[in-house]
């Protein structure tokens, strides 16, 4: 496996120089996918490897209590290894696990879930079946790009760092947002400078592809000219721009409105704003959020997004959706007249403010479903005066058992927790806990 050799630093944790190669068998697979050997009695982190291999790593430093390694040969393959699909892997950062074979894979994936809330002390027969959503369904990415020595790279960074693969196939993404890297690689030369590098946020939605670009780049009115054709040629929805660091979004194209449809409502993402990766992944989470919430009315949708559970939920309930985002919450306001429920809104800081014991009152219900730092100031008010009845979505399965450590100090029980594979071969996991008390 390639990989740019590094300096060796540290010591072991005797003081020993360490050495710099070894030879090492994988016992377990960790919670970031890395298999995890043992040199001396301190774990050693192997990227790219399954439990039974042998493997001669590298070893380049250290991580927390372990070292860090990278695979130079395998010597002999454990026995869930299988032949990666993808001929990026290994360099491409957007996959860890195609190495490992379907059963081992989805074992490993739903133990996240299981030892996160089993460390959090929770009972693991609540965790029901992985729910798998299946590579190259997936509607939303960023990509990488980085102009270097005359070259135009675009695609996703390599593991750990910013360097970006230039992406020739990807088994993960729609194969329509595929389709744009070679048009981009194009056209990015004649805007982007030499040693620059930016984002181009593509989202596939109803009326074609939402495309936003950072980059750090003054355009000019030919720039601009350029790009408005750009949108032509590949019949993109919008395209935009936004220099790194600035709020500005400027829209250079916008050929028909980008429209998502949440429960038949039809909703103007706003540029780059946050949408499920897959429709797949989306209509997953709903359903279990809206299953959870059966007959409860009113509901609380905390961290609403532009409306993907607002709006299912609102076929059965009143609706407040809480909202950080200003432009997400607009143009979730702009849609609820569609809606044939009453959905209510509210752009509000939840991480500062929560909402409080008074104002949780009203409500039957709360769904919160915040970023991976979890909800833990919401929690705790939860906790304390909350409904009979949560649902908590979570991205992060760590800050998802924090916080449910916090409902259950205010004597919430974890009913039922279903783990969804929505980012197939990577270590990430988006889960849906459900609470009662
Ligand atoms: C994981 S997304 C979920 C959005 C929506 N539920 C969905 O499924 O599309 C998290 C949302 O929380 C919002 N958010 C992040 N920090 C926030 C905060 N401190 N207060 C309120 N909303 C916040 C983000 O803008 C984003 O829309």
């Amino acid at each position: 496996m390639s990989h740019p050799s590094r300096h060796v630093r540290s010591r072991t944790k005797r003081g020993a120089p360490l050495p710099r190669n070894l030879e090492v068998e994988i016992a377990a697979l960790g919670g970031r996918g890395d298999g995890i050997a043992s040199h001396q009695g301190e774990p050693v982190f192997v990227p790219y490897t399954v439990p039974g291999d042998r493997v001669v790593v590298r070893i380049d430093g250290r991580r927390g209590d372990g070292l860090v390694a990278w695979p130079l040969q395998v010597l002999t393959g454990g026995p869930g290894r299988v032949e990666p699909p993808c001929r990026h892997f290994g360099r491409c950062g957007g996959c860890s696990l195609q190495h490992l074979d379907g059963a081992a894979y989805v074992a490993w994936k739903r133990g996240l879930l299981v030892e996160a809330l089993a460390r959090a002390g929770f009972d693991c027969e609540a965790v029901g079946p992985l729910l798998c959503i299946a590579p190259g369904s997936r509607r939303r990415a960023a990509f990488a790009f980085a102009r270097r020595r005359g070259r135009l790279a675009v695609g996703f960074n390599t593991k750990g760092s910013h360097e970006v693969v230039d992406l020739a196939q990807c088994r993960l993404v729609a194969p329509q947002l595929i389709d744009l890297l070679p048009p981009l690689r194009d056209l990015l030369p004649a805007l982007i400078d030499e040693g620059r590098e930016g984002d181009a946020v593509a989202s596939l939605t109803e009326a074609g592809i939402d495309l936003l670009v950072e980059a750090d780049a003054r355009l000019d009115l030919f720039d601009r000219e350029r790009l408005a054709a750009f949108a032509d040629s590949q019949d993109l929805a919008r395209l935009s721009w936004r220099r790194p660091g600035g709020e500005l979004i400027e829209p250079l194209a916008c050929r028909r409105p980008p429209v998502v449809r949440f429960a038949g409502v039809g909703v103007v993402l706003p540029p780059g704003g946050f949408l499920q990766p897959s429709r797949e992944g989306e209509d997953a989470l709903a359903s279990l959020v809206v299953a959870a919430i059966g007959t409860c009315t009113p509901v609380a949708d905390l961290y609403a997004g532009c409306g993907s559970f607002t709006f299912p939920l609102a076929r059965m309930a009143a609706v407040h959706a809480v909202e950080g985002d200003a432009a997400a919450l607009r143009a979730l306001s702009a849609a609820a007249g569609e809606s044939p429920g009453r959905v209510t809104t509210e752009n509000r800081d939840l991480a500062r403010r929560p909402l409080s014991a008074e104002e949780l009152k009203r409500f039957q219900a709360v769904v919160f479903d915040p970023p991976r730092v979890g909800a833990a100031a919401q929690a705790e008010i939860l906790a304390a005066a909350g409904p009979p009845l949560i649902v908590a979505v979570s991205c992060n399965p760590a800050t998802l058992a924090r916080d449910a450590r916090i409902l259950a100090k205010g004597g919430y029980r974890l009913r039922q927790a279903t783990p969804v594979d929505q980012f197939p071969w990577s270590a990430h996991l988006e889960a849906v806990a459900v609470f009662e008390r």
